[in-house]
């Protein structure tokens, strides 16, 4: 027997970061975007939790306890009192590794449900959602996919009105960002331009209206101008050639430009499939990018793939 779940990438249309906590996380008022370039993790009976992996980025993937999907693993059978689980996981990874787009927190969903399947254990989807935050801030929000509001560190999800479906492209760096780095940095340039950046000095964030409105109409134009990352400086700090791949996908006609999250990945949005295609071709020829992918969402989170 073996369970395949696919589980979608994310894109952040709007990353509002407020100051850091004293845990070290930082406020979020976080507009996540589900998108269908997506990973898929099969799990099978085994001995232990093992890891395999395959995909143009397969190398990179840890294959040890640090990888998400393992720790998913280890957490729900812990949950469920089990003494001795045993499963293989097989990761076919699309989504670009450590590259703003939530990739590890997906395979981290994913294992959740597919173990949940395999060990037939019919976890309530509040309790997936509990073990998901304690995983990571953006694994909950694999689990749900469509459109949500993240706040708390993300975690805190509130489904999304959205109407239609937004056609993006992404292109993908060569090596990814650290996460913790790019927050690190934000709070750097932060404090050089004299603002601070702690919590006390930085205003929670709050979703912007026009992107919530552009997202319910299903607006793409109006979407592109909502578009918002307050961790793009700081991206773009660390890796400044970025802006050259923003601008390579503009100047193909993207409506918008951004990073994606923490990045390196940068995230395009077009009016419609075709112009896609096009961006994601122009992208490919720019010499900007290891490569760039058309997709579409917004799509479910993390389901186990029947037939
Ligand atoms: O929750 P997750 O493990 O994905 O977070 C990775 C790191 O990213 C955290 O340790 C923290 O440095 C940073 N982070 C943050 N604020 C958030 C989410 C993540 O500072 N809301």
């Amino acid at each position: 027997m073996s369970v395949t779940v696919r589980v979608p990438a994310k894109v952040n249309a709007q990353l509002g970061v407020g100051g850091l906590r004293a845990d070290g996380f930082h406020d979020l008022a976080n507009v996540f975007f589900a998108v269908a370039l997506a990973d898929e993790v099969t799990a099978t009976p085994g001995e232990g939790v093992t890891l395999s992996c395959e995909g143009p980025d397969a190398h990179v993937v840890p294959l040890d306890d640090s990888n998400l999907a393992a720790r998913a693993a280890r957490l729900l059978a812990a949950h469920h009192g089990l003494a001795d689980p045993g499963v293989h996981l097989h990761i076919t990874k699309a989504i670009p590794v450590a590259g703003g787009m939530a990739g590890g927190s997906a395979d981290g969903a994913a294992a959740l449900v597919a173990c949940d399947a395999l060990w037939g254990l019919d976890t309530p989807l509040p309790v997936l959602l509990e073990l998901a935050a304690e995983l990571g801030s953006d694994v909950p929000f694999a689990l749900l996919g469509g459109v949500a509001l993240g706040r708390g560190r993300g975690e805190i999800l509130e489904p999304l009105p959205v109407a239609g479906t937004f056609h993006w492209v992404f292109a993908v760096a060569d090596g990814g960002l650290s996460t913790p780095a790019v927050f690190r940095e934000c709070d750097r340039l932060r404090s050089e331009a004299g603002t601070g950046f702690t919590d006390t000095d930085v205003p929670t964030p709050d979703a912007d209206p026009a992107l919530l409105a552009a997202l319910a109409d299903g607006d793409p134009v109006a979407l592109a101008d909502a578009l918002a990352n307050d961790l793009q400086a700081a991206a773009l700090s660390l890796r400044p050639a970025l802006a050259d791949t923003l601008r390579a996908g503009t100047d193909a006609g993207a409506l918008a430009a951004l990073v994606s999250g923490s990045g390196p990945t940068c995230a395009f949005l077009t009016k419609d499939a075709e112009t896609a295609a096009h961006v994601a071709a122009a992208l490919r020829a720019s010499g900007t990018c290891r490569t760039a992918h058309a997709t579409h969402g917004p799509v479910p989170g993390a389901v186990v793939r029947t037939g």
